[in-house]
């Protein structure tokens, strides 16, 4: 019976029920005369059956009134099963919800210290500044008041405090070895260390024992940037109170917000310095290459939001404060690419006004928006119906707004919202960040050609003072950039090559008139201060880092294959190769010049004897090179 119901959902009267053949094996024959069931029907659907029966003592057939009777007290049966599930599950629910809020409450605590720190953070300009406002935010956080931040010195290769709190200020060491203590390993290690006490932990130093008090605890986590170790925060507390995992894990994302501000810090400072220095100009150029590409950061970026908030589109308007316009950076998400070409005055459209206003500009429905979007191409046909633009701001200045699209309607919550802001902060940072890169390679470049300047000025009064070598320098120089190509050298290393040619001779400054101008054959002293001016422009030069992998040329330049040359007799691929070329090329350029000492050659016996030097004076591989050069040149020319 049950299970005719429960497949048909329709009442079921047996009036005979012993002689019935649907009945289950020998079950009740003999005990029942008749059986009435109906379905327990919820919403329409067959929960289970209620059945109920007589027996042969009392036999009376059931009607259709029984079946309304007990129609009546299944739909009452089902609506309390219903309940009876519906309350567990809503139990369930319940505590389900709980655990979650409690997190999303912690998660949420976290957050905003985190944020905190991070703003406090963004607010100091240097490091100076820095130090003491994290070790306080950090302090206060976990309420405690002891607390110190070790800092790795690169030239001393040791760990300094650099700001402390409470009992910490009290040790006498303010500068330890890498290898030393808590510090030193978690330097090392690169992991925190948690410490239920620390003058009862093996790795505290023995020698500051007796001047930590007994009963503090705490934690010591790495202070990293993305690239390296740069020092250590410790925070105490005394027992009972005792920090654990969870601290740790917020200490080292602290330690880790902080170490990229520091980073930033040190950048700042440099834009402040770089003008004045030339010297850092080549570990600049090398940290600027390494890393910073604003597109990559944005796409990165935009892919975290995008899962993160769950939204389906997200784009970032780059503000440029020169022509004041918003302009489009990087895109998620979108079906089209019409956002690409997005351009916004301030204050035009909700993008615009969200950073005129420097506040967020939410919309719900942005069909009912139509009158305030001033590029509606830009979200027609995208199916676009809520809207968030956040401004980018850093240090009280837009750099940009975040847009956040979605195809469906978003009702955010709190954490949502914040989390939207933390993101924002981010992408404002990141922005910020690559602009001083972008800032600092546009003033290295300037910087860069100001130099070249300055070097052919001085290769130009060079060629002025030795009054027949006029032009000879220019002439080399490009000569020998040519060559050099065909020998493979690289970009980079032309660029050196090219300085190092307009600068070979300068090391004759030092070489007298009398001597330099002399129309005939030198004496022997004579020679001893002319063979001196590689030498020479080797000591102007050197002190100059800028300059200093220019220097293979004026310093090598006379030196020979066979090894017969000055001032070192370097001999074979001893000689830097910049050097092997531009010697070939000099004294090909010589010959065919007037000297005070000599006319001019004819370009042949030049050639032949650059052609004999091979391998004696000169590298047989470059001279190879330089007359199948020098062959196509001329066959250019006659063409
Ligand atoms: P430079 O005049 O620019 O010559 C550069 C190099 O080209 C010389 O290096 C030499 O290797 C080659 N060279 C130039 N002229 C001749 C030449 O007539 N015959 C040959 N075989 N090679 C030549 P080097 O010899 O080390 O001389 C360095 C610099 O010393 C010269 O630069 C020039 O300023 C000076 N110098 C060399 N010889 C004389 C000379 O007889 N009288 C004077 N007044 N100066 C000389
Ligand atoms: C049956 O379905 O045959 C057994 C009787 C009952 O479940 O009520
Ligand atoms: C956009 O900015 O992508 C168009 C929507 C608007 O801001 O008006
Ligand atoms: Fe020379």
């Amino acid at each position: 019976m049950a299970g005719i119901i429960w497949q048909s959902g329709q009442p079921l009267v047996v009036n005979d029920y012993d002689n019935w053949p649907d009945r289950v094996g020998d079950y009740s024959r003999g005990v029942l005369s008749s059986i009435i069931g109906v379905p327990l029907l919820s919403r329409g659907q067959v929960l289970g059956v209620l059945g109920v029966g007589r027996e042969h003592a009392a036999p009376r057939a059931f009607e259709q009134a029984d079946i309304e009777v007990l129609t009546q007290f299944g739909r009452l049966a089902a609506i309390a099963i219903e309940n009876a599930r519906l309350f567990s599950t809503a139990q369930q629910e319940l505590a389900e919800r709980k655990r979650a809020e409690q997190e999303i409450e912690h998660r949420l605590a976290e957050l905003e210290a985190i944020n905190r720190i991070s703003t406090a953070l963004r607010g100091a300009q240097t490091l100076d500044e820095m130090l003491p406002c994290l070790l306080d935010e950090t302090l206060n956080m976990l309420g405690t008041d002891a607390g110190v931040i070790w800092l790795y010195d690169l030239p001393g290769n040791k760990i300094i405090r650099s700001a402390a709190r409470g009992w910490f200020t009290q040790l006498k060491d303010v500068k330890i070895t890498t290898r030393e203590g808590i510090a030193g390993h978690v330097f090392q290690t690169g992991n925190a260390h948690i410490s239920p006490e620390f003058v009862k932990d093996a790795l505290t130093r023995k020698v500051v024992l007796p001047q930590i008090p007994a009963g503090w605890g705490g934690i010591c986590v790495p202070i990293h940037t993305e690239q390296e170790t740069i020092g250590v925060l410790f925070v105490s507390v005394q027992l009972p109170r005792q920090l654990g995992q969870e601290e740790a894990n917020l200490l080292t994302t602290i330690s880790e917000i902080a170490g990229n501000a520091f980073r930033r810090a040190g950048l700042h400072e440099q834009t402040e310095q770089q003008v004045r220095r030339l010297g850092a100009l080549r570990s600049i150029d090398m940290a600027i290459s390494s890393v910073f590409d604003l597109r990559l950061t944005l796409n990165i970026l935009l892919d975290h939001i995008v899962t993160q908030l769950k939204v389906d589109a997200a784009n970032i308007l780059l503000y440029s404060p020169h022509t004041q316009i918003l302009e489009h950076g990087a895109g998620r998400g979108f079906w089209s690419t019409t956002q690409t070409h997005l351009r916004l005055r301030l204050g035009e459209s909700l993008a615009g006004r969200a950073a005129l206003e420097r506040r967020m500009v939410s919309v719900a429905d942005l069909r009912t928006q139509q009158e305030n979007i001033s590029k509606p191409e830009v979200v027609f046909g995208e199916n676009f119906i809520s809207y968030f633009a956040m401004p980018l701001i850093t240090r009280g200045e837009i750099k940009g707004v975040l847009e956040i699209f979605h195809r469906a309607p978003l009702d955010p919550n709190e954490e949502w919202l914040s989390f939207l802001e933390t993101l924002a902060g981010q992408a404002a940072i990141a922005i910020e960040d690559t602009r001083l890169f972008e800032d600092l390679q546009r003033s290295n470049m300037e910087l860069e050609l100001a130099y070249d300047a300055t070097i052919e000025g001085w290769s130009k009064v060079l060629d002025l003072r030795d009054a027949d070598a006029e032009g000879h320098t220019r002439r080399v120089a490009e000569l020998t950039i040519q060559v050099a190509q065909r020998m493979d050298m690289s970009e980079t290393e032309l660029v050196h090559v090219r300085r190092g040619t307009l600068l070979h001779d300068i090391g004759k400054m030092g070489v007298p008139d009398s001597i330099l101008s002399k129309p005939g054959p030198l004496s022997d002293e004579e020679w001893v201060i002319m063979r001196k001016h590689p030498q020479f422009a080797y000591d102007m030069l050197y002190s100059i880092s800028y300059l200093r992998q220019a220097l293979d040329i004026p310093y090598c330049h006379h030196e020979r294959w066979d090894g017969t040359g000055y001032p070192r007799g370097l001999k074979g691929e001893q000689i830097p190769l910049a050097a092997r070329v531009f010697a070939v090329v000099d004294v090909w350029d010589a010959l065919n010049s007037d000297r005070p000492y000599r006319k001019a050659w004819t370009s042949k016996k030049a050639l032949e004897y650059i052609r004999s030097e091979s391998g004696k004076h000169f590298d047989p591989q470059v001279v190879r090179v330089f007359l199948e050069f020098l062959d196509d040149y001329f066959a250019k020319e006659k063409n």
